[in-house]
């Protein structure tokens, strides 16, 4: 069966997506994930000078099911790529030149400078990388220089930063956005004044995973201290289908959304494609549980597919959208169908009070 996907111009050989990340880190595991059967992937975040980034260990925490222990939440304090932008330039090349099929999508960072920006957005371009996802979203780090959530908090920086990248790229934009702001909407429509044609979300959701009681540190704690991160995996789920919906209602028709958060199997991903998602990203998903993770997700869309009779991909993006409605249109509704049901119960009534012959007789106009 098909499961390809015609986003931007862009096909895509299915919906799924690595999210930027771990599971894109260098051009080796994109290329172990693209003969695993991914669609395509969004590499980790790339800026100018990776000396400048420093990460720290341990960066991650899990929060685990009382009763299972099945991990439900993740937090990582994990900063963008601290390899060497040439590496990735040359990475970039060897991985279209090998799979020209897949989507490779460069994920972006600067500081708040148009000419960083403006740089970055050629060198990688000519790469000929498929299209940009513009990192407005990382909540920790590298808010410290100002830079991802620290923009994209901002509409007025995420339309000038937007407007900086397209003005030099020929190939999509999409913002990448963070959830960690009361209207998902506004930043994400500043971008699209500025040139992008799409929308990642969501980022991570600011947190603390925990605190040591034997320690009293909160976690993860690095050399004693921590600093809050970036909150991910199953439990951000709901967060993240609530904020795709408000997006595929309020953003124009023609801006595409990619969904991510928390999306670990095929029933997943496609709630988010039924609200709005053309593409949907996985991240800590594959973290947890690799690559192989693809089998069953295009497996469970071509079912799903089947079963409801969708002949094409596309045909899924939005289909429950039209069921979200005001609280005030949902009373309605529930009284009007206890008057119809009111009217049944009485319909049934009569029935059964009366003599069918007489109730025929009543009914019949000769
Ligand atoms: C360890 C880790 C590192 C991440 N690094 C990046 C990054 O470099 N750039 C980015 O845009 N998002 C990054 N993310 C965010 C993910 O791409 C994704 O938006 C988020 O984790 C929610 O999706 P998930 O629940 O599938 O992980 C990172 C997430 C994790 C867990």
């Amino acid at each position: 069966m098909d499961l390809s996907i015609t986003v931007n111009g862009m096909t895509f050989p299915n919906p799924f997506l690595l999210g930027s990340g771990p599971p894109g880190t260098n051009a080796r595991v994109i290329a172990k994930s693209f003969d695993a059967g991914w669609g395509g992937a969004v590499a980790k975040t790339v800026s100018l000078e990776s000396a400048k980034v420093v990460n720290v260990v341990p960066r991650y925490g899990k929060l685990r099911s009382k009763t299972s222990g099945e991990v439900i939440g993740f937090e990582n304090i994990e900063l963008i790529s601290d390899r060497p932008i040439d590496v990735w330039l040359e990475e970039f090349r060897q991985v279209k030149k090998e799979y020209p099929k897949n989507i490779l999508i460069a994920s972006i960072m600067e500081e708040y400078e148009k000419s960083r920006w403006q740089e970055l957005t050629r060198m990688v371009q000519d790469t000929g990388v498929d299209a940009f996802e513009l990192n407005f979203s990382c909540p920790h780090g590298m808010t410290e220089r100002k830079m991802g959530s620290e923009m994209g908090e901002h509409p007025d920086l995420c339309e000038e930063v937007t407007s900086w990248v397209t003005e030099v790229s020929n190939i999509p934009v999409w913002a990448k956005m963070t959830p960690n702001i009361t209207n998902i909407k506004e930043p994400s429509l500043a971008a699209v004044r500025g040139g992008a044609v799409g929308v990642s979300a969501i980022n991570t959701i600011l947190s603390v995973i925990g605190v040591d009681l034997e320690t009293m540190r909160p976690m993860p704690t690095v050399e004693g201290h921590t600093v809050p991160g970036g909150y991910s995996s199953q439990a951000v789920r709901p967060i993240a289908l609530r904020m795709v919906s408000q997006l595929a209602l309020g953003l124009p028709q023609d801006v595409s959304i990619s969904g991510i958060g928390g999306i670990e199997n095929s029933h997943d991903a496609l709630e988010f494609m039924l609200l709005g998602s053309s593409t949907v990203q996985l991240c800590t998903g594959v973290m947890l549980h690799g690559v192989k993770m693809i089998d069953e997700l295009n497996e469970g869309l071509e079912k799903f597919m089947v079963d409801k009779g969708f002949t094409s991909v596309q045909e899924i993006v939005g289909k429950s959208l039209g069921y979200f409605s005001t609280h005030m249109d949902l009373v309605q509704k529930m009284k009007a169908a206890k008057r119809s049901k009111a009217g049944e119960a009485s319909r049934d009534n009569e029935w059964a009070q009366k003599d069918i012959t007489e109730k025929t007789a009543e009914l019949t106009s000769n």
